[in-house]
């Protein structure tokens, strides 16, 4: 039995996304490993050059994840409603785009404001020229018009699917059940609540991204045009807060599919996981808020609305869909490969990171937490360990399906010690000297900093030979012959 066409074009889309996606991770991750070896003071590099590549590195590690996970959701979308494959290729050209620019204003532009480029760094005091300013706003604005062309495509295609808003959401499902279970209808899939609230939010969230990155590009071109730095601030962390959170539950829907394939069992769609992921469509545009606790001329309400919304954006749907993920594999007989190694192992830091995210996001524990190093701590956790993984492992149950084999115990043993074993020596470092309230964004750090710096330099380094056999893996895998049915 062949794969049918549309299959293998739709196909073709996912593993282009992917190979994408992991290569500019990996030439991320060697800057991320150059600047911690930086802060751990093994090596000098060139007054600001730590900036601007924090800037690429910030705004390249979550936009290559967004590519390789928007490049899998798309592929699940497509398995339920068929998607025109032009308009994925459209929007790879634009990330892609985005992409070049972004990397030319930081080699040889020499930009260095941060993905945040909070008006008004990008354009006073600056140790780059101003071209390299533009190039940046306008990459980010390509990036962002590729996130809304495959957004809207997988909305529309939902609401024709389910039957509006109230299908895609499964009202009559929460709230006539009975009803809805009589009649035999079905809800939609796990995966399709992860495509709908990213297209949902991310339109919103890219509308506002949008709208910044127009207005910084006309104060740009006209620097008499002035900008309000409170209403920019709340339009930047919207959207970048927003985009960076998205690629979670971009990424969760690999597990909604790939545990289920490692199982054999079917992952449910429930009316807990659906109204866990109301909380996620409501209140993830609104925890942002998180960011601003600091500016003392923010709104003091909305300083609580973003507390209580941190809270109910993330616990609910992790809470669900790992109390049903670890249900799925309770007893199933599943064979531990790589795939199903990532998929569980990803849950782990999907948790520690997000507890470590409310914690900081709580207001009086964000009094000593703010700007330390604890937040790229919680962040690297669920975007290294969780969101890294759960795209790696929906990657490896397709490479196993494929081949019908599963990994040596050597090269699982490699694989996990290096990314895992070597991926929370690198987070620790970051957790502890924040803990002890060293600065975040800083080239040289007070102590404690360079020398949990040089603890995780070793981690990271450990994580990159393990990504590394990860590659040599994945690629063996798909050069042994497919078993019949994927022929
Ligand atoms: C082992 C792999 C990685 C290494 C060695 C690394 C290294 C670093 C370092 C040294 C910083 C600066 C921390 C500071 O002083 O504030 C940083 C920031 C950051 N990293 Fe990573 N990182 C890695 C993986 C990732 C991944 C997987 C992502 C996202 C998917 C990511 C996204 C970011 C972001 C968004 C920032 C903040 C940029 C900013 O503050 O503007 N990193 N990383």
């Amino acid at each position: 039995m062949s794969v049918p066409m549309n299959v293998r074009a739709a196909r073709a889309i996912m593993w282009t996304y992917l190979a994408t996606g992991l290569t500019i991770f990996l030439l991320m991750l060697l800057l991320g490993i150059a600047m911690r070896a930086e802060q751990a003071g093994w090596i000098t590099l060139a007054p600001g050059s730590f900036y601007s590549m924090l800037s690429l590195h910030g705004i390249g590690m979550i936009v290559a994840m967004a590519i390789a996970g928007l490049g899998t959701l798309w592929y699940f979308v497509n398995r339920e409603i068929q998607l025109d494959a032009r308009i994925a290729y459209t929007a790879y050209g634009f990330f892609v785009a985005g992409v070049v620019c972004v990397i030319v204003a930081v080699f040889p532009g020499h930009y260095g404001a941060l993905w945040t480029m909070l008006y008004p760094l990008p354009f006073i005091g600056t140790y780059w020229p101003s071209w390299a300013t533009g190039v940046w706003l306008i990459g980010n604005a390509l990036a962002i018009a590729g996130f809304v062309i495959l957004c809207a495509q997988m909305l529309a295609a939902l609401l024709a699917r389910y039957g509006g808003f109230r299908g895609v959401l499964a009202i009559d499902y929460v709230f006539q059940h009975r009803r809805f279970s009589e009649e035999g209808k079905e809800p939609p899939p796990p995966q399709m609540f992860a495509a709908a609230i990213t297209a949902i939010d991310g339109l919103i969230s890219s509308a506002l991204g949008m709208l910044y990155g127009i207005a910084m590009i006309v104060h740009w071109i006209d620097p008499s045009v002035p900008l309000n730095p409170l209403w920019a601030k709340n339009l930047i962390y919207q959207f970048g807060h927003t985009f960076a959170n998205l690629t979670i539950y971009i990424a969760v829907a690999g597990v909604y599919v790939g545990l289920a394939h490692c199982t054999k069992r079917k992952y449910h769609t429930s009316v807990p996981l659906v109204v866990a992921w109301w909380g996620t469509l409501l209140f993830v545009i609104l925890a942002y808020f998180h960011h601003l606790y600091m500016d003392f001329v923010q709104n003091e309400a909305l300083q609580y609305i973003g507390e209580i919304a941190s809270y109910l954006a993330a616990i609910p749907v992790v809470v669900v869909t790992i109390f049903s993920g670890v249900m799925l594999v309770h007893r199933s007989g599943l064979r531990w490969g790589l795939g199903a190694l990532f998929l569980y192992a990803g849950m782990i830091g999907w948790v520690v990171g997000g507890i470590a995210a409310v914690l900081d996001a709580t207001i009086p524990i964000n009094f000593d937490l703010h700007n330390t190093l604890w937040v790229p701590g919680h962040f690297h956790t669920y975007l290294l360990e969780g969101v890294l993984l759960f795209i790696l492992g929906w990657m490896f149950v397709q490479l196993e399906q494929r081949s019908g084999t599963l990994s040596s115990l050597l090269t699982r043993w490699l694989v996990g010690i290096g990314i895992f074993g070597g991926g929370a020596l690198f987070v620790l470092g970051f957790y502890i000297a924040g803990a002890a309230g060293v600065p975040r964004r800083y080239a040289i750090e007070p102590a404690p900093g360079p020398q949990m710096a040089s603890i995780a330099t070793i981690g990271a380094i450990i994580v990159l030979a393990g990504f590394l056999a990860m590659v040599f893996e994945a690629l063996r895998m798909a050069r042994l012959p497919a078993t019949e049915a994927n022929a």
